[in-house]
């Protein structure tokens, strides 16, 4: 029987991605329903990588097997229970629009989440937070397709095992599943979390003291606007690394060497410190070298400045990791998804 499906050859992914680095997928399906998945698994070839909208990626060489990238889309209604709307989206929808979309539905709880980039399947894998939010607060479950046999899974919030930018799916089940739709519980009612302080403040100089979702949303997007660069404009993938969180005895270790260390809890005995702050102390930020370096407004950010190898921003993030490692003691551990061998 002929495939349903096209195979694209040599496709670029510079353009699929963010950080904008040559590479290329030697084939390379855009997948739009699960009907089309369990025909590529039944083919029996080997799927490399599962692309969604490349803003958490860095290649680093190209890839020589099947790539597939999710174009599921769709959003339906699931239940409706007093205020709580259980919502499945296709995996396949664009996280920001879809955010914009539940505001216009007047469905609350995505706000602070306005203008990630990337896809709804994605969102998951590193349990995406922005400005006090995390998707594991409003997420309800997944559906997943399992690579090596077709099978259909449902996880939900447990199964997950969602932490601060981590999901099983970046750990035992990493490259696994196929991400293919993500239901998530929304609200009629607005209950809003303010507890960033740059929030607060934006809405304070806009005199707005009583805000609606809305309200808070087109805050976020400001701050995004101000503090992060625009792929567009400048190839990234948003932080590199993890903000690392460290022992309470090493924190105060650390806070009597700087005080003005920034400093988030982040558990029983344990600080998160700002990884941003760490590479700015240790001499990184704005600095330029060769292709690639630390962004100049925001150092946890590593950027392309034209024409970096995704090789060159990898051995970038190395000198990074260690130059912390030695100036502070601590390790960072990326956040982006390195896929390839840097040198
Ligand atoms: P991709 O980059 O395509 O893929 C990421 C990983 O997930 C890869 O390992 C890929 O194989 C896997 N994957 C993708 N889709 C699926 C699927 N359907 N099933 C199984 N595996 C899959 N992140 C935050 O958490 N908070 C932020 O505030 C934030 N800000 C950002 C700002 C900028 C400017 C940029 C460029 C990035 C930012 N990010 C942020 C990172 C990024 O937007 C998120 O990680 C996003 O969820 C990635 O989605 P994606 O579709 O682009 O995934
Ligand atoms: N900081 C510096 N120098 C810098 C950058 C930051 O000193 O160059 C300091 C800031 O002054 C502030 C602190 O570090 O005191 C934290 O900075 P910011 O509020 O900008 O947030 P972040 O910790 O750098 C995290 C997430 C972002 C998310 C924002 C907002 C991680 C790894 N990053 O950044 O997520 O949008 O908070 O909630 O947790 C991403 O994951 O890709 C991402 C962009």
């Amino acid at each position: 029987m002929e495939n349903t499906y096209q195979i694209l050859k040599d496709v670029n992914l510079a353009t699929r991605t963010t950080f904008g680095v040559p590479a290329q997928a030697a084939r390379l399906v855009e997948v739009d329903s699960v009907a089309v998945l369990q025909e590529i698994i039944k083919s029996g070839e080997s799927i490399q990588l599962i692309l969604g909208g490349g803003s958490n990626l860095l290649f680093t060489s190209n890839l020589t097997g099947l790539v597939l990238q999710n174009k599921i889309l769709g959003r339906e209604i699931l239940e409706e229970q007093g205020d709580d709307v259980l919502i499945q989206f296709g995996g396949g929808e664009n996280w920001h629009e879809t955010v914009g979309w539940t505001l216009d539905q007047n469905l609350f709880g995505l706000e602070n989440l306005s203008l990630i980039p990337g896809t709804v399947g994605a969102a998951p894998i590193q349990n995406i937070g922005a400005y006090g939010v995390e998707l594991m607060d409003r997420f309800e479950f997944l559906t997943a397709i399992e690579l090596s046999s077709g099978k259909s899974f449902t996880f939900n919030r447990d199964a997950c095992n969602f932490a601060y930018r981590y999901s099983i799916f970046k750990g035992p089940a990493k490259g696994r599943f196929f991400i293919t739709s993500v239901t998530l519980r929304l609200s009629r009612k607005a209950e809003l979390n303010l507890d960033y302080g740059a929030l607060k403040t934006i809405l304070a100089n806009k005199n707005i003291r009583d805000p609606k979702p809305k309200d808070v949303s087109e805050a976020v997007i400001e701050i995004r606007q101000q503090k992060l660069p625009d792929p567009k404009m400048l190839g990234n993938a948003g932080s590199f690394f993890k903000n690392p969180i460290i022992p309470l005895a090493q924190f105060s270790r650390l806070k009597q060497l700087y005080p003005d260390v920034p400093s988030y809890p982040a558990g029983v005995g344990e600080v998160k410190v700002p990884a941003g702050w760490l590479i700015e102390k240790a001499g990184w930020k704005g600095k330029r070298i060769g292709n690639t370096g630390c962004h100049v407004d925001q150092a946890l950010v590593l950027v392309n400045y034209g024409n970096a190898t995704g090789r060159e921003i990898a051995a970038h993030a190395e000198r990074v990791i260690h130059s912390v490692k030695k100036t502070f003691g601590i390790n960072l551990e990326k956040e982006v998804n390195v896929w390839g061998t840097p040198d």
